[in-house]
């Protein structure tokens, strides 16, 4: 792994050059801008594994450039089309193995296992085998950035100038190819001069909103608003948000929805308050598979997050932590989840099963 100091680049959360992936540190900012140049499937592993790339989607497509460069080393060594089929499987299967909770990687990784053993079928050589599954991750990446515009588009009638938005992580460009989920009708809302006072609290203890949402946003020059997650209530209570809109990593076929560890919290204020709760995602954070949110792996992340997050200890030693990294909104609180394909609200059983059709 290479490290490339890029202050003065155009911010993007990854990229493909020729041999490797490049991909922006995300724990270093807002301070620095690195890039790190990434070759092996086990880099990509660790990339995912210790957030340097976050973000349901944006990790989706990292899993995605992994299996690519697993492939490339496999036909180093092999020039067997079943020994590559093989290892490029066990490439998906160790990839899936670096976050539990965002559906998304487990949906690229499917993406690319289903090309490769279609590739396998149609009999092709292994340097098309090798070029078919960069072709794949290069469109998960720029399908992505569409399927986040049409949700901003979709979501932006819901907006009105002056109106208060309070977002909860980072579910912006940085978290996807481009634009964001959550995000993306702030940034369409900015392209055509609508005036939106965002607010975004920081979400301890790995302070997504502080150093990702107040830096894009501030970047991007929308009117931004930096709070601790726990100042919500009293933002709302003053009649400063109008609406919430949060990413997710996973929707649960009821409705229910995961997200950063303390959008639960933001959903029950938003009902108190008889403010809007809304949820953004591709149809690839959709799992249909999973019936509630009760039976979404939720990730639990190293305690030293929380006692030594801010470079020096802020709890006493030894003492006992509990570390979730998402919680479950129950279906009740979300007013509506704003897709690609459109708008749906309750009854979700039925409105998320039919929008696959559409
Ligand atoms: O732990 P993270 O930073 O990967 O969590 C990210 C979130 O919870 C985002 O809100 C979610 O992935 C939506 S991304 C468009």
């Amino acid at each position: 792994m290479t490290t490339t100091n890029a202050m003065n680049a155009p911010l993007s959360s990854l990229t493909w050059g020729d041999d490797r992936l490049i991909l922006l540190d995300q724990r270093l900012l807002p301070e620095s801008i690195i890039m790190l140049d990434l070759y092996t499937p086990e880099e990509v592993w660790d990339a995912i594994h210790t957030m340097k790339v976050r973000g349901a989607p944006a990790i989706g497509i990292a899993a995605a450039y992994g299996v690519v460069l697993g492939a490339r080393r496999i036909s180093q060594d092999h020039n067997d089309n079943q020994i590559w089929l093989d290892q490029v499987l066990e490439v998906c299967k160790y990839l899936a193995t670096s976050r539990p909770t965002a559906v998304n990687l487990f949906w690229a990784l499917d993406r690319m296992k289903n090309k490769a053993t279609t590739l396998i079928q149609e009999g092709h050589d292994i340097l098309e085998l090798n070029q078919a599954l960069l072709t794949e991750a290069q469109a998960i990446q720029s399908e992505d950035e569409e399927v986040c515009r049409m949700i901003g588009e979709h979501a932006l009638p819901l907006f009105h100038d002056g109106m208060g938005v309070l977002t909860h992580c980072n579910a912006g460009g940085l978290a996807t190819a481009k634009y964001g989920t959550a995000l993306a009708p702030m940034y369409l809302a900015h392209e055509q001069g609508i005036k939106l006072k965002v607010f975004a609290d920081e979400t301890r203890p790995v302070l997504q909103g502080a150093r990702l949402t107040a830096f894009e946003l501030q970047q991007a020059g929308i009117d931004v608003t930096l709070i601790c997650d726990n100042m919500a209530g009293m933002v709302m209570s003053k009649g400063w948000i109008q609406a919430v809109i949060v990413g997710t990593d996973r929707v649960a076929a009821n409705g229910d929805v995961c997200n950063k560890i303390g959008t639960y919290s933001v959903a029950v204020l938003a009902k108190a308050h008889g403010i809007p709760f809304y949820v953004a995602c591709p149809l690839s954070t959709i799992d249909l598979n999973t019936a509630t949110g009760n039976e979404i792996p939720i990730e639990e992340r190293p305690a030293e997050e929380i006692t030594e997050g801010f470079g020096k200890r802020t709890a006493p030693q030894d003492i006992k932590v509990f570390n979730p990294a998402f919680d479950v909104t129950p279906n009740e609180y979300v007013t509506a989840i704003i897709t690609e394909k459109g708008i749906i609200q309750a009854p979700y059983n039925e409105n998320l099963a039919a929008i696959f059709s559409k």
